[in-house]
């Protein structure tokens, strides 16, 4: 087994900051998470070198999930930006975000997804951006509704928009959820309570931003992400599905 070797000036992160990998709330951890120890895999040049993506890689449009197919998409129009920051608030520009969700009735556009809420023709729930020089991010889109599963009886996700953000490798990805203040369901959903620490929990909620939020157009709102140190945003261990 590979010795972890860290780097000098490296800061472990907050006991309570990330989901643990089985937790008993949340069903399905419990035959997906490993039982075994972990082994570090060493990153050969294939990790560390792999495909990167860049703004040349972009379309016009992938940063507004609000146009598909020829019409616009049903909901309530919001901007979602913010910044992407390392452990001393510095900006880490030129990195790939990607986001997906549930349209304004939380359906997803995705075969598993088949309960009685109707898809959006004009909304496909997905887009990506790339960080510019001072870290900053924009999405445009609609606020995602909430939507049942399984998990447990009556059992409903809050609204909530999935981010994905590479680093300069495969290996470097990262993922989480942002929600919306003062949501009902807070109380009941076991994704966002795996995350144990209270105040982690509060930094995977976005803030309105009226100065983004313009006249006649959309509701803004602010999420900055934080990938490591004491104000490190949580990441999951593993892209959930839901
Ligand atoms: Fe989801």
């Amino acid at each position: 087994m590979t010795q972890l070797v860290l780097p000098r000036g490296y800061q472990p992160d907050d006991e309570g900051t990330h989901p643990p990998l089985d937790f008993a709330g949340y069903k399905t951890t419990a035959l997906r998470h490993p039982t075994k120890p972990l082994i570090l895999l060493p990153h050969r040049l294939t990790e560390v070198t792999g495909p990167v993506f860049g703004a040349e890689r972009l379309h016009n449009g992938d940063d507004d999930l609000t146009s598909y197919a020829g019409g616009e998409a049903v909901g309530q129009r919001i901007i979602v930006h913010g910044r992407l920051l390392d452990s001393d608030g510095h900006a880490v520009p030129d990195s790939l975000i990607e986001v997906w969700q549930a349209n304004a009735g939380g359906r997803y556009r995705h075969v598993n997804d088949q309960w009685p809420s109707p898809l959006d023709p004009h909304f496909a729930g997905y887009g990506r951006a790339v960080t510019n020089a001072d870290g900053a991010y924009r999405f445009t889109t609609i606020k995602p509704g909430a939507y049942p599963w399984r998990n447990h009886l009556n059992a409903w996700r809050p609204s909530h928009i999935h981010f994905s953000v590479f680093g300069q490798a495969f290996t470097q990805r990262l993922v989480t959820q942002m929600y919306f203040p003062d949501d009902p369901l807070f109380f009941q959903d076991p994704i966002f309570n795996s995350v144990p620490d209270q105040q982690a929990r509060d930094r995977m909620i976005c803030a309105y931003d009226h100065s983004v939020t313009t006249d006649h157009w959309a509701l803004g709102f602010r999420f900055d992400i934080v990938l490591r140190g004491r104000a490190q945003t949580p990441f999951e261990s593993e892209p959930d599905d839901d």
